[in-house]
């Protein structure tokens, strides 16, 4: 395969040692900018991730029409968010990679009765669309594509409160509607099967909507009324465990490691990781929990571990959606094999992720078996030989997940391309050097 000056390759030197502090998680740094944008009043956000994806959230916040601002202060970056009326962008909105920023933005133009176009890259432009604009057409919005894809136009229409039932635990599909909701007329009811992240309604209490939970006979039900206003409300952002995740699995499989992540949200919703490690033998722990702007976070220690192979059913897919692609690099470690279930979603991800870890791993000696919605890894018990080059496809967790192999594989292994990792995850190397990992530059 053809190495552009983009590639990196990693290198096994022994053991990770230290502390790192985890990035600001996309998913809340997405929902902060586009909540403050739609709500009266200056947000202030503290720890809000600067990736590329985030970013150009922000670029679409200011685009249509809110206050964006990023001031340095002692305590590291404030972003401050004035709110406004949103009016029609006078160019394309482009989100780039980000499938959260545009979906999510989607389904708030829509609430705002806009006229915009939407656009993203190569990759966001071959992932799944309907989903978000099947719902948000029920309440009456016009979307305009070709092919159920980017690039797609939204024009003006009133938007009429729906009772929908999640087709996938999707919080993109979830948030978007909900989002869309507040503009709407009437009453907006959702009904989740099985749970998804939650910080959109965590967040839609914090800004003050009236959003209504409980549990009805077939899931969870959400219930928001339309033509709310949201308050300004200040926002700080823990950790994003999808990215603590690649420093964890690195401690966790390379040997003599010891690592401490600081400032890991682990909400229920999203721990589906660290449970599954744990399952596996992983020497994990909670330190110092606590409360960080209503949502739960800890400090995750890792050291090296033995591990074996286990069953991750799919009830636990929804709050580890992210985290198959290292769970997969992790089980290639394990004694025996570990069996994923119910993860069709990895199909349609920034890549088609089962097919991507799947090439990758057999690029390094390690055999799979998969189906349409499950995938086995074939642990080696440690001894992973490594020495491929592995195509990441655009996609930051692929790209991630293989030079972590690289850390503990007998061989190097390579990715074709690191230039996505910036999306979700900037300070990426510089943080696995400074716990020791050994990258370098193609
Ligand atoms: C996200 C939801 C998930 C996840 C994505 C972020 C969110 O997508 O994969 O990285 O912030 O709502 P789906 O909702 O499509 O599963």
């Amino acid at each position: 395969m053809k190495v552009s000056g983009r590639g990196l390759r990693a290198v096994r030197r022994g053991g990770l040692t230290g502390e790192a502090l985890a990035p600001g998680d996309k998913s809340i740094s997405h929902r902060a900018l586009i909540f403050g944008a739609l709500a009266d009043g200056e947000t202030t956000v503290r720890g809000l991730l600067e990736g590329h994806d985030v970013l150009r959230t922000a670029a679409a916040m200011r685009a249509l029409g809110a206050g964006v601002e990023r001031d340095l202060t002692d305590a590291g970056p404030v972003w401050r968010i004035l709110g406004a009326e949103w009016r029609d962008p006078v160019r394309p909105l482009y989100f780039g990679n980000s499938g959260t920023g545009c979906r999510l933005v989607l389904g708030a133009a829509a609430g705002q009765g806009l006229a915009a176009r939407f656009d993203g890259d190569q990759s966001l432009r071959g992932r799944p669309m309907k989903r978000i604009s099947e719902p948000l057409s029920l309440m009456g919005a016009r979307i305009s594509s070709e092919d159920g894809r980017l690039p797609l136009v939204l024009s003006p229409a009133p938007l009429r409160g729906i009772d929908y039932r999640l087709p996938v635990a999707s919080a993109q599909i979830k948030s978007a509607v909900l989002l869309a909701a507040l503009g709407a007329r009437g009453e907006t009811t959702i009904i989740e099967p099985a749970p998804s992240r939650d910080h959109t309604e965590r967040m839609l209490k914090a800004f003050g909507a009236d959003l209504r939970i409980d549990m009805a006979a077939d899931g969870r039900r959400l219930r928001l009324a339309g033509g709310q206003r949201l308050k300004a409300s200040p926002v700080d952002i823990p950790g994003d465990p999808s990215s603590a995740a690649f420093l964890i699995a690195a401690a966790t499989i390379a040997p003599d490691s010891d690592v401490l992540v600081r400032n890991v949200l682990i909400n229920p919703l999203r721990a589906g990781f660290f449970e599954t490690i744990a399952d596996m033998g992983a020497n994990i722990s909670y330190e110092n929990q606590r409360e960080l702007c209503g949502e739960p976070v800890a400090d995750i220690r890792a050291r090296s571990s033995s591990l074996r192979g286990v069953v991750v059913p799919a009830s636990r897919a929804a709050s580890m959606i992210d985290e198959y692609p290292i769970l997969s690099v992790v089980a290639a470690f394990a004694e025996g094999e570990t069996r994923m279930e119910g993860v069709e979603e990895l199909r349609v991800k920034e890549s088609d992720r089962l097919a991507a870890i799947e090439a990758g791993l057999a690029a390094n000696g390690v055999a799979t078996a998969s189906g349409p919605d499950w995938l086995v890894v074939k642990g080696r018990g440690g001894a992973v030989s490594g020495g491929g080059t592995v195509a990441t496809h655009l996609d930051h967790r692929i790209a991630m997940s293989f030079l972590v192999m690289g850390l503990a594989a007998q061989k190097t292994v390579s990715i074709d391309d690191a230039s996505m990792i910036a999306t979700s995850f900037p300070e990426f190397v510089a943080l696995m050097r400074g716990l020791g990992a050994d990258l370098r530059q193609e």
